[in-house]
């Protein structure tokens, strides 16, 4: 691992390790992925401040997110079939997140359940709800992240309906799963992976399979999972989720200044400036693009968050000085995974604050905390 060097290096060691349908599967975006692209590419083109002769000792990545402390305002974001990029992979990736002092998320459409990642760590973990239409279900599962003491409900926004990615589609990355020559070709030739999946009894959507009505199988799982996402979302139900969970709540999946305003009436603790990572909307800005209205729309009534294209520390410090309180990645943490495992994830987290403490130091700073627009020019 020791020439792993960048989150680039790293999705070079994924693509490796891991089969393609589901290397393809985090490495896409819908349609044309000119969002996905752009999530990236506009980071590039804002400039940091180079700053001399000022005292650069003692530096602080500290800071808070909603209150909670973390090492350095990096949360991993929530990303389905993480367990697929490696077995076992959001326990790993949660154990690495603890280790590590930042906040993990985990996703409904996880491989590992709830009570699987609470049984294998210590603190606290975010639980990540996707809202299905039977409500009995989101209900219980709402229950479930508070028994299992998740201290944040991320409730996701921007997915009523689900954005056609063609990778998944050409590479047959469906439910139920296919079982095609080139699919077990696909596998036979990644044979880490393979032993590490044969290790493991967690294969499946844990957090819904046995759970969710009438789903006691794969089969009747795809079936349930396809139709389930609930395109009549509104912000009743958002307020009917509040009042449910009762604890810290972020919203995920806003672009536009007017649902981040929206957002705050509705009295979110935090919300995240998100795209869903260029897999929703194909045309929608770049999220970077975007932040800087939604921060001020919002002024300081609720916490923002940001997510999309962040591949370095200094992307990170970019999107603090444009005001966003914390950052979530989603890709990078799944390449370290893919690559590496628990190791690989914690690499990815090494990386980017080392990368984070250098940048910020050469802009002159030495407690995040105090980033702002003086860090970037015009
Ligand atoms: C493979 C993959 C799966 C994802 N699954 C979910 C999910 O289950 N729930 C969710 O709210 N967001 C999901 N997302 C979006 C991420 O939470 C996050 O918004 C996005 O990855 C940020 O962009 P980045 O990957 O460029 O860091 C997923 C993203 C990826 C790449």
């Amino acid at each position: 691992m020791s020439t792993l060097l960048t989150i680039d290096d790293l999705k070079r060691q994924a693509r490796r390790r891991v089969p393609k349908m589901f290397f393809d599967y985090a490495d896409s975006g819908s349609w044309t992925e000119a969002t996905y692209r752009a999530n990236e590419e506009d980071f590039a083109k804002i400039k940091l401040r180079q700053r001399v002769l000022v005292d650069m000792t003692n530096r602080s990545l500290e800071s808070t997110m909603i209150g909670e402390k973390v090492s350095m305002p990096i949360a991993l974001a929530p990303t389905g079939l993480t367990g697929m990029q490696h077995a076992d992979g959001e326990i790993l990736a949660a154990q690495a997140a603890e280790e590590f002092g930042v906040p993990f998320t985990l996703s409904t459409m996880s491989i590992c359940s709830i009570e699987d990642v609470a049984a294998a760590t210590k603190k606290p973990f975010w639980f990540q709800l996707y809202v299905m239409r039977d409500r009995d279900f989101v209900a219980s599962l709402i229950d479930r992240a508070k028994d299992a003491g998740c201290s944040a409900l991320v409730l996701t926004l921007d997915l009523q309906i689900l954005g056609q990615r063609h990778k998944d589609l050409r590479n047959g990355l469906s439910t139920p799963p296919k079982f095609t020559p080139k699919h077990v070709w696909q596998v036979a030739t990644r044979p880490r992976w393979l032993v590490g999946m044969m290790g493991t009894r967690r294969r499946t959507f844990r957090n819904i399979a046995c759970h969710a009505k009438g789903v006691t199988d794969l089969s009747s799982l795809a079936v349930w999972t396809a139709e389930q996402f609930d395109p009549r979302l509104s912000w009743k139900d958002v307020a009917w989720i509040k009042e449910r969970w009762g604890g810290k709540l972020i919203l995920k999946g806003i672009l536009d200044p007017d649902d981040a305003r929206m957002a705050a009436e509705a009295g979110a603790d935090a919300i995240v400036v998100s795209n869903h990572g260029g897999r929703q909307l194909d045309g929608a800005p770049s999220s970077i693009s975007v932040l800087p209205r939604v921060v001020e729309a919002v002024g300081d009534r609720v916490e923002v968050h940001f997510d999309g294209g962040i591949r370095s520390g200094q992307d990170v410090l970019k999107a603090l000085c444009l005001g966003a309180k914390g950052t979530f990645i989603g890709r990078p943490f799944l390449y370290g995974l893919g690559a590496g495992g628990k190791d690989g994830v914690k690499l990815t987290l090494d990386i980017l604050r080392k990368e984070l403490d250098t940048t910020l130091a050469l802009c002159g700073k030495r407690d995040i905390t105090e980033v702002g627009k003086s860090l970037l020019y015009d």
